[in-house]
């Protein structure tokens, strides 16, 4: 990297990671997790060991981050209250547990493991068993005196029992557990606040609430895990939390001796598994260096101590090569930045692509082809890079120019001001277009035509049998059978599919002409409102802003496209073939169900529960939640509950479905 590049990328991230600190430690409202700001620290520590000239002497790499707050008196901490090294994998823990040994010349270590908890760190004093002061962790020099609203935690002792030291210190955790995240949030809600993001955050402004009485009503708790005291009366770390536990302390039961690293590794396995059934969160796992002594010996950085360490639990992240970036033409026309990956195992899977999303995100993450990157499975199916190991990158990597021409026709791309995705608007011509315009007219919620799949409407349009949607009415058997590895039965059955999806009700023909923002839901408005499409078509925009749910964004897309020729011309075609394009507005205020108890259960193709309850209801008919022996009719959709169906199966209950119920309304 060029000197002045350097200098920049370091007050770059200098800047960067003094805004995160000051938000985690005095907003409390995070913006970026502990991994992601790892993953910048690393960056950063890199390139200053590369120009130590450029190097901030205030540093974020050389400070324990946070600060004190105003408001509270601030107290300078007896011994520096220090942070944790952080490790995210066994690789970096089996090397923390090296340095040990070798630092020790033992060949394994007792260490203690303790469950991380996600709170905020305190100290605590007691002089001759009375609780006498509370110390937020600051700046980790300096903190803030929040004794009397740490007096209001309850599972906190203010007076000690049994054999305890004069004066100590003691190092813990405040947290909340998350029923009462819960039941506070709601209570914020119901008062029509603003709901905290989580416990941890709540924990954290709770503290630094100079109402002691509103602290009180908060539902903390606490951790201690360090004690610090000038007697030497212990001679490792798990027997000074036995006795604290027996001076009426809180210790974490969770805690385990461990004899070398594999019961280390053993212990994170086990909570790895477990930690979702505790009643609070947990990111991790601190090891301790157990026996006083080696603690000792090995001292402390300037910011952490070197014999203790924290694993952090993984949102399943991965390591591997960025081989190079594709672009993804989407059925929308949306494109799509992935990211081509040295294949990978994450959580049971391979995985050789993930999204970068857009341009946006690109940039963000300066994402270089030859980057090592980290990859996370996320609650999406498709993983996504989450950062970026900088510590690795070769000096020659070249930043990526976004694509400004659609991959697959070449046409300019667009992008709408506020948008975040580049668009190809080329949607009439655009291969991945058209083909995926098919695949959707003929999926399940759409005329469901189930003989022609993803690879079938990919075929017929690279024959130039189906270049739109109306051409499949067209089709012929002696033009299908003509295809390679084309049986005459799986000819016939997609002749047969394409008939046979000409009775699909209007609404599921609108939907499936994949009007852009007119779903499912918004398809089936129109179509109750306007009956036909010769009223929809002559139906300005104020009309059909008029609809349920239509707003101005839907109608002026809806006007505009029913407006052009082509998509005229289409709907003309599709009349010519026999779909239908009018729907009989299901009868109301009749009395043909009356006397007649309904149970509903189960999800429906057509209808919403409650737009089948209604139409029972204003026919006469009577709704009712269980299934007895007065009940006639069991309306049954999909995944109707065992027991409710071996019930109406013993009470001899007839089963209706979504299309016999309207029958029975309709005759
Ligand atoms: S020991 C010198 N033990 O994690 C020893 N810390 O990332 C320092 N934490 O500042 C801390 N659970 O706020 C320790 N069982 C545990 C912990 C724990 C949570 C927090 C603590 C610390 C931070 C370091």
């Amino acid at each position: 990297m060029e000197l002045a590049n350097a200098k920049l990328r370091i007050e770059q991230l200098t800047n960067t990671l003094k805004d995160h600190n000051y938000r985690y430690y005095v907003l409390a409202e995070p913006i970026i997790s502990d991994f992601e700001f790892d993953q910048i620290i690393k960056e950063l520590e890199h390139l200053e060991l590369q120009f130590p000239q450029f190097a901030d002497p205030n540093s974020p790499t050389k400070k324990v981050g946070g600060s004190v707050s105003e408001g509270f008196i601030t107290v300078k901490h007896q011994r520096p209250m220090l942070s944790l090294a952080n490790s995210y994998n066994e690789e970096e823990l089996r090397e923390f547990d090296d340095r040990i040994c070798k630092a020790t010349g033992l060949s394994a270590i007792e260490y203690v493991c303790e469950l991380k908890i996600d709170g905020l760190a305190i100290s605590v004093f007691y002089e001759n068993g009375k609780l006498v002061q509370a110390i937020t962790r600051g700046d980790g020099i300096q903190g803030d005196d929040v004794t009397e609203n740490v007096k209001t935690i309850r599972s906190l002792t203010h007076t000690l029992s049994g054999n305890y030291p004069e004066k100590f210190e003691m190092r813990g955790e405040i947290f909340m557990h998350r029923k009462g995240f819960d039941r506070l949030n709601e209570q914020r809600k119901a008062a029509g606040e603003a709901e905290y993001a989580n416990p941890r955050n709540v924990a954290s402004g709770s503290l630094k609430t100079k109402d002691t009485a509103e602290v009180a009503k908060r539902p903390l708790d606490i951790y201690l895990y360090y004690l610090l005291e000038d007697e030497g009366r212990f001679q490792n770390h798990a027997e000074s939390l036995d006795a604290a536990k027996s001076w009426g302390l809180k210790i974490a039961e969770t805690s385990k001796v461990c004899n070398g690293i594999d019961q280390v590794l053993a212990f994170l396995h086990e909570w790895d598994e477990k930690r979702h059934d505790l009643s609070f969160d947990t990111d991790g796992v601190v090891i301790k260096v157990n026996n006083k002594n080696l603690q000792e010996e090995l001292g402390f950085t300037a910011k952490t101590p070197r014999w203790a360490i924290a694993y952090k639990f993984q949102t399943e992240t991965a390591t591997t090569k960025l081989l190079g970036i594709t672009y993804q033409v989407g059925r929308t026309g949306a494109i799509t930045p992935v990211a081509e990956l040295q294949p990978v195992a994450l959580l049971g899977t391979t995985v050789k692509r993930a999204s970068l999303h857009n341009a946006n995100e690109m940039q963000r993450l300066d994402v270089r082809i030859g980057d090592m990157v980290f990859v996370e499975k996320g609650g999406e199916i498709i993983p996504k890079i989450v950062g970026i190991d900088f510590s690795q990158r070769a000096l020659d990597l070249q930043p990526e120019t976004y694509i400004t021409h659609c991959p697959e026709c070449q046409t300019e791309l667009v992008r709408a001001e506020g948008e975040a995705q580049h668009y190809c608007p080329n949607d009439q011509l655009c291969p991945p277009q058209v083909v995926g315009k098919i695949e959707h007219f003929v999926g399940r919620k759409a005329m469901d035509i189930q003989s022609i799949g993803s690879e079938m409407a990919e075929t017929l349009y690279r024959n130039n049998l189906v270049k739109t949607a109306a051409d499949l009415y067209d089709l012929t058997f002696e033009q299908l059978i003509q295809l390679d590895r084309m049986g005459e039965k799986s000819a016939n059955n997609i002749i047969d599919g394409i008939q046979a999806s000409k009775q699909q009700p209007f609404e599921r023909v609108l939907f499936a002409m994949g009007i852009r923002y007119i779903g499912e839901t918004v398809a089936k408005k129109l179509v109750a409102a306007f009956l036909t499409i010769e009223a929809l078509m002559a139906a300005s925009v104020e009309d059909m802003l008029a609809v349920d749910e239509i707003g101005d964004r839907i109608a002026q897309t809806l006007f505009q496209t029913l407006q052009n020729p082509r998509i005229v011309q289409e709907i003309e075609r599709f009349k010519s073939a026999g779909l239908r394009f009018e729907t009989q507005k299901i009868e109301k205020a009749s009395e043909k169900l009356a006397g007649k108890i309904f149970v509903i259960s189960g999800i429906f193709e057509n209808y919403s529960r409650d737009e089948l309850k209604d139409l029972v209801e204003n026919n006469g008919g009577k709704m009712a939640s269980g299934i007895t022996s007065k009940t006639n009719f069991l309306i049954a959709g999909n995944g109707v509950g065992p027991s409710k169906l071996e019930k109406a199966q013993q009470l001899g209950v007839t089963f209706l479905s979504e299309d016999a119920l309207i029958n029975m309304i309709q005759e």
